[in-house]
């Protein structure tokens, strides 16, 4: 099996038990003028982040600090820094302001009270100066790099590395076991970039022709369809140096992105916001930053082709 190949290959740490539940919602589906609505549960086991950690986190020398950067409220910094602590490493993370919403604030503090140094930049311009400071106080957790002392260790932003997307990829056959027929939509927040690039690597190997929807909901700079194929080509690439055979023609890996940002990254938006209320009544909570807005794709298709879809719960509240 494919999975099991992977797994040997790479020898990720385990962070949770696979797979993640696919929760038909009947119900939610009718309200959106669906035929099938299904939800694919990241945030039952710790949201999307963890599939790369398993990656990212493998391997470390210990004693490893392992530095990151986000946003105030990053998921992610919170994952790594949870996941790093529970595998005997540190972390020192670098952040940027975003706007204060119930998640954020949740997330936030959560981050504060788990991470080892948090470096808090004033704006995205004085970052580079935050990232800095955390790397150097990396160094300095790590008892100086020299002499046996653990060494700083860099995961990029939102753990955007073709290792973690691996992770994602694995979700992609997870989901193929969990379903009778391809689903025709994938529909998943876009931030940068990993998880839809392993779930369009993953439909392409299973041969699907599922369009993989990725809502964008941070600048484009980060968060784009050059950047998402280019990941999952790399990744690919890296299972291929692997020993693992794998054979995806070039042109199968499509990624549609569709642009739901609004304002800014973190600002919630007013079709997000109903979007979160309509899943809300449907006892799925959603979080306004990711979640929401990826959501509201379904609130504003006009793409009637739309009708068997897959919706990708990423974002855990803390
Ligand atoms: C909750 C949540 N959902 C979705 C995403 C987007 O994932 P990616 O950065 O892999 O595009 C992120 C990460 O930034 C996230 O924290």
């Amino acid at each position: 099996m494919l999975a099991t190949k992977i797994r040997d290959a790479l020898a990720p740490c385990s962070l949770a038990a696979w797979p993640t539940p696919l929760e038909a919602q009947p119900a939610l589906a009718r309200a959106l003028g669906l035929q099938a609505l299904w939800l694919k549960r990241e945030d039952l086991m710790g949201g999307n982040k963890v599939r790369g950690l398993e990656f990212l986190l493998s391997h470390a020398p210990s004693r490893s600090v392992f530095v990151t950067v986000g946003g105030s409220g990053s998921t992610h910094c919170l994952a790594t820094a949870r996941h790093a602590r529970a595998q005997g490493f540190r972390t020192a993370v670098a952040v940027f302001p975003q706007p204060e919403t119930d998640a954020s604030l949740t997330v936030g503090a959560a981050m504060a009270a788990t991470a080892d140094r948090v470096f808090r930049a004033s704006s995205l311009v004085t970052l580079p100066w935050a990232v800095l400071r955390a790397w150097r106080a990396a160094h300095r957790l790590g008892g100086g790099g020299a002499g046996g002392g653990g060494k700083p260790r860099w995961i990029p932003g939102g753990g955007a590395d073709p290792r973690a997307v691996v992770g994602h990829f694995l979700a992609a056959l997870e989901l193929n076991s969990q379903l009778d027929a391809p689903p025709d939509t994938i529909v998943v927040p876009l931030g940068t970039g990993g998880t839809a690039a392993g779930i369009a690597l993953g439909t392409a190997w299973l041969g699907w022709a599922t369009q993989v929807v990725g809502v964008r909901v941070a600048p484009r700079l980060a968060a784009n369809r050059w950047r998402t194929v280019r990941l999952a080509h790399r990744a690919e690439a890296l299972l291929r140096r692997s020993g693992v055979e794998l054979t995806v023609p070039r042109s199968a890996i499509h990624v549609r992105v569709v642009n739901a940002m609004g304002r800014g990254y973190g600002h919630p938006t007013a079709e997000g916001e109903r979007a979160r209320a309509l899943a809300a009544e449907h006892h799925v909570r959603i979080d306004p930053t990711y979640g929401a807005k990826a959501f509201s794709f379904f609130l504003g298709r006009a793409d009637v082709r739309v009708q068997r879809a897959v919706f990708w719960h990423t974002f855990a509240w803390p």
